[in-house]
This record gives structure tokens, C-alpha cells and sequence, in this order.
């Protein structure tokens, strides 16, 4: 890896240098997530991997380090399913600054019924979008006092063609499981976009920018042993569905560069570049309900009424 002048292109495999930076990637510790992590920590920055299950944690501490030696990689604590939770982990990153924070983890229940939190919130709705935005308003002090600092929220293709009804944010009139996690990454993706409007407002150096991993399969995913283990078998059977969608590897790449791109602006959308389904990470236009401001405006207070927290209040440094 080698510093990058800002006008030459993107490279994904030759990623500019990041000492002395510090990233936080929730759900590192799988998926795409992990691939976030491990193409961070190639950088030089410490990952903090900010996960449920320790064991699983450590799994993808330990594959991390045997790919980039000499890694800095820890972890830390964290339901976005559990509200109450967050500000303790939160607090345990014990960081004197926090330069981007990934906003990756995140859960799709494919079958009923449906699924409620200890507080009573619809699963993929509180983990996808209220845990994040609790999350990031805890956060938001040692973000916003971290010069140039991003916090990059991964939404989906699939919100593209969903429609927010504000008045069932919960799903408890009419679930269905894929139309629910789609309208929670829509969610996801309109609160990064407000986001960075307020930030921009308060006169804030932070940036907020919403990526889109495209379509990414376990099967088309090279091996990471013990994190993920891919067989012979799935290998070939994946290898079909390798013509339209791609590795959780590649997908990782539009988060990885709104993190590190000196280019990248807060506001923007960036996701795979053939049909927004695999390749290289390339800049979206942002319209449609996505650039819906009064929308975002509405999902605001309603998110922050549900959570009891507002991420507006400490956005200036
Ligand atoms: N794969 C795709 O084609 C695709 C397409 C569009 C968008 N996305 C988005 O990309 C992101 C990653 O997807 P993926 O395919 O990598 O999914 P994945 O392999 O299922 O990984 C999901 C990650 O989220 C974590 N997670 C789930 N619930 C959590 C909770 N309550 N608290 C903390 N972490 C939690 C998981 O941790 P555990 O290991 O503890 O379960 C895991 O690390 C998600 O936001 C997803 O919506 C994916």
C-alpha cells in the first residue's frame, strides 16, 4: 500500500495509509463487515469491531492477524437489538478520537412471524435503524471532536424501490419480512442523509455518507477460516450466481472507500458499478424518496422519540 495522490483513481487493492486513525465497524466480525475490518485494518488504523458474540469476535480478530501482520484490531461489546445497552458500549471504546464509524450490522428475517425486541420494537427496524441511530448519538461528541471525521451508514438496493410508511414504522399493521428489512435500510439510508444536512447546518467537519454493498453471497466469498468457511461444493454452486452478484469481499469496497476516499463528500451514495449489483465502488446519484428531505425530517423525530435520543443535539464540536 502506498499514499494516494487524490487525483489518481481508486484503487481497492492499493488503499491509501491510515496510522494513528481509529474505525469502528459494527458487526466486524462477519459478512461483509469482517471485510470492512480486515481492509482497514490493512491501512494501519485500529479497527475496533464493535460485535455480539466475543467468541465470534475473537475469531475475526485472529484471521485479521494472520493477514495483516502486525494488525490493530479489538473489540468491544455491542447489541444494536438491546436500546439500554448502547451507551455502555459506547463508552468502552475508551477512544481519544473516533475517525469513521461503519455503520454495518444488520439482520433480515426472510420468514414470519414477527420478531420484537425487550422494548417492544419490530427486530429489523430497532437493530437496522434505531440501534444505529442511538449508537451514533452516543457517539456523536467524539465524532464530531475528530477533525474530517465520517460516519458511513450501509443501506441496500433494495430500499431503492420501497416506500416509507411513517404511521407503521413497526410493521404491526402489515408484516412482511422482506418488505420490513427493506423499508429498515431505507430508513437507515434517509437518516444518513439528514444527517449530514444537520451536520452541515451546525457547521460541523464531519461527514455522513450512505453506501450500498450491491448483491453479495457467502458462496461467492472467499474463505476466511474460522470467520467463514467455504466448501468445494458451495464454491461450484455458487459459481451461477457469481455472473450477477459478487463476494462479500468486493461488496465491502464502498464502505472501505467513503471511510478512507479524501474525495468522498458527505451527503453522497456510493455503490457497486455494474447495474449497483457488484464491481467497483462508484458514486450514485441520490434522488427519488431518498432525497425526500421532509420525509427524512418526519423519520427523525420519530426515531428520536422512539429511542429517547437525538444525535442533532451534540453535532458541533
Ligand atoms: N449481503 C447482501 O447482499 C446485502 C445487500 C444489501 C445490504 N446488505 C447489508 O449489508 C450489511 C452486512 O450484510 P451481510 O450480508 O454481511 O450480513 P451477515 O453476514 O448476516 O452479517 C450481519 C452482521 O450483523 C451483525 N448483527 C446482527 N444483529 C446484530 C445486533 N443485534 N447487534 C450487533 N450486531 C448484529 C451480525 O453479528 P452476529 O454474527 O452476532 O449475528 C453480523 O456481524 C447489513 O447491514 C445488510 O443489511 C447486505
Amino acid at each position: 500500500m502506498s499514499p494516494l495522490r487524490s487525483s489518481a483513481p481508486w484503487d481497492v487493492r492499493r488503499l491509501p495509509r491510515a496510522e494513528g486513525k481509529n474505525f469502528l465497524v459494527t458487526g466486524g466480525n462477519a459478512g461483509i463487515g469482517y471485510f470492512v475490518a480486515e481492509q482497514l485494518a490493512g491501512t494501519g488504523a485500529t479497527v475496533v469491531i464493535a460485535s455480539r458474540a466475543p467468541a465470534k469476535a475473537e475469531a475475526a480478530q485472529v484471521s485479521i492477524r494472520t493477514r495483516v501482520p502486525g494488525a490493530h484490531v479489538r473489540h468491544i461489546r455491542l447489541d444494536l437489538a438491546d436500546l439500554p445497552s448502547l451507551k455502555a458500549s459506547a463508552d468502552a471504546l475508551g477512544l481519544e478520537r473516533l475517525d469513521a464509524v461503519v455503520c454495518n450490522a444488520g439482520v433480515l428475517l426472510d420468514q414470519p412471524p414477527r420478531r420484537e425486541t425487550r422494548d417492544g420494537n419490530e427486530l429489523m427496524f430497532a437493530t437496522n435503524h434505531l440501534g444505529h441511530f442511538a449508537l451514533i448519538s452516543w457517539l456523536a461528541p467524539l465524532l464530531t471532536a475528530t477533525p474530517a471525521s465520517r460516519v458511513v451508514t450501509t443501506g441496500s438496493f433494495t430500499a431503492k424501490s420501497e416506500s416509507l410508511d411513517l404511521d407503521d414504522l413497526q410493521s404491526t399493521r402489515d408484516y412482511r419480512p422482506k418488505r420490513t428489512y427493506a423499508r429498515s435500510k431505507l430508513a437507515q439510508m434517509l437518516f444518513g442523509f439528514e444527517l449530514d444536512r444537520r451536520l452541515r447546518a451546525a457547521g460541523s467537519a464531519t461527514l455522513s455518507v450512505v453506501t450500498h454493498p450491491g448483491g453479495a453471497l457467502d458462496s461467492l466469498t472467499p474463505p476466511r477460516p474460522p470467520v467463514h468457511i467455504r466448501t468445494g461444493g458451495e464454491r461450484l454452486r455458487g459459481l451461477p450466481a457469481g455472473l450477477l452478484l459478487q463476494s462479500k469481499e468486493a461488496a465491502a469496497w464502498p464502505a472501505v472507500r467513503a471511510v478512507l476516499d479524501p474525495s468522498v463528500r458527505g451527503g453522497q451514495l456510493w455503490g457497486p458499478r455494474v447495474f449497483g449489483i457488484r464491481g467497483l465502488p462508484v458514486l450514485e446519484p441520490v434522488q427519488g424518496h431518498l432525497a425526500d428531505t421532509v420525509l427524512a425530517a418526519h423519520l427523525w423525530a420519530a426515531t428520536a422519540g422512539l429511542t429517547g435520543l437525538d444525535p442533532s443535539s451534540n453535532l458541533r464540536s
